[in-house]
């Protein structure tokens, strides 16, 4: 997946939901508003790949002139993290659903972020497709340094995403998801190419939700964010292609 090259495309909305007609549903309305579509470990364990396929397939209801509409690009959010040959399979698993962007954990080390570069890149040539963005978690934000201490990692949590993003990018991998707060100490130590897909976004004055720190879609960006992942402003709002297409204006036209 290469850079976007529109405001839109760096969006990537999360449709965090257990029911496919819902996601489904979404899918359809924001076909051409967003860069991609997210889907976690929930809609994943209740829907599965069938689940997955139907929301990429979903375009807008009517396009010009009848043509099929073109697969939503999907992030698949499932956050691999487990022995490399395990890892090595789920990715080769997940590879023919088409995902533009797919995640391990750092944590699980070099070699763990190799073998699903590998097996990707295998699965790729397989398949004749483009092998998908490989992108590495690195401290959940969930984690305060207390956390990080009571599990044996060094903190402060910043250094430590910083270690795991070096550790990533060093393995071959294209990026890391990280907090709007760590875009400026990674892209440092990774350099421009380095992929950051930034969620905790939100709107000037949308519901900051569960979210403590946030930035708005144009900071994050400015701040040296490739993509950013949106969920309830755009999926909790009354019309979630007018909310979408808000966004890609505040980041300078759709
Ligand atoms: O609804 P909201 O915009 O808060 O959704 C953000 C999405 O990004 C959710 O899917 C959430 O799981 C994900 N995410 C996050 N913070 C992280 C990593 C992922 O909010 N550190």
């Amino acid at each position: 997946m290469t850079t976007p090259v529109k405001p839109k495309d760096r969006v990537l909305v999360a449709l965090d939901t257990p029911d496919t007609d819902k996601a489904v549903a979404l899918s359809r309305q924001l076909a051409g508003h967003v860069g991609g579509i997210k889907l976690g470990l929930e809609f994943f364990n209740a829907a599965g790949p069938d689940g997955v396929r139907k929301v990429v397939r979903a375009g807008p209801e009517e396009t010009p002139r009848g043509e099929a509409p073109a697969q939503q690009r999907l992030f698949l959010d499932l956050k691999f993290h487990d022995i490399p040959n395990t890892v090595a399979g789920a990715v080769r698993s997940v590879m023919p659903l088409g995902p533009s962007i797919l995640n391990v954990h750092a944590g699980g080390g070099p070699a763990m972020m190799k073998a699903a570069l590998d097996a990707a890149n295998f699965e790729a040539e397989q398949l004749g497709t483009v092998r998908p963005m490989l992108i590495a978690v690195t401290v959940l934000t969930s984690l305060d340094d207390a956390d990080l201490s009571a599990v044996g990692q060094a903190g402060p949590s910043k250094d430590q995403a910083v270690r795991l993003a070096a550790l990533a990018r060093k393995a071959g991998l294209d990026g890391v998801v990280c907090s709007s707060k760590e875009i400026a100490a990674i892209r440092a130590e990774c350099g421009p190419d380095f992929k950051l897909i930034v969620p905790g976004i939100r709107p000037a004055g949308a519901a900051l939700g569960d979210q403590k720190r946030v930035m708005t879609p144009s900071e994050a960006i400015a701040e040296g964010a490739d993509f950013i992942v949106i969920g309830r402003p755009i999926t909790g709002a009354e019309n979630p292609a007018a909310a979408a297409k808000a966004i890609a204006d505040e980041l300078g036209g759709a």
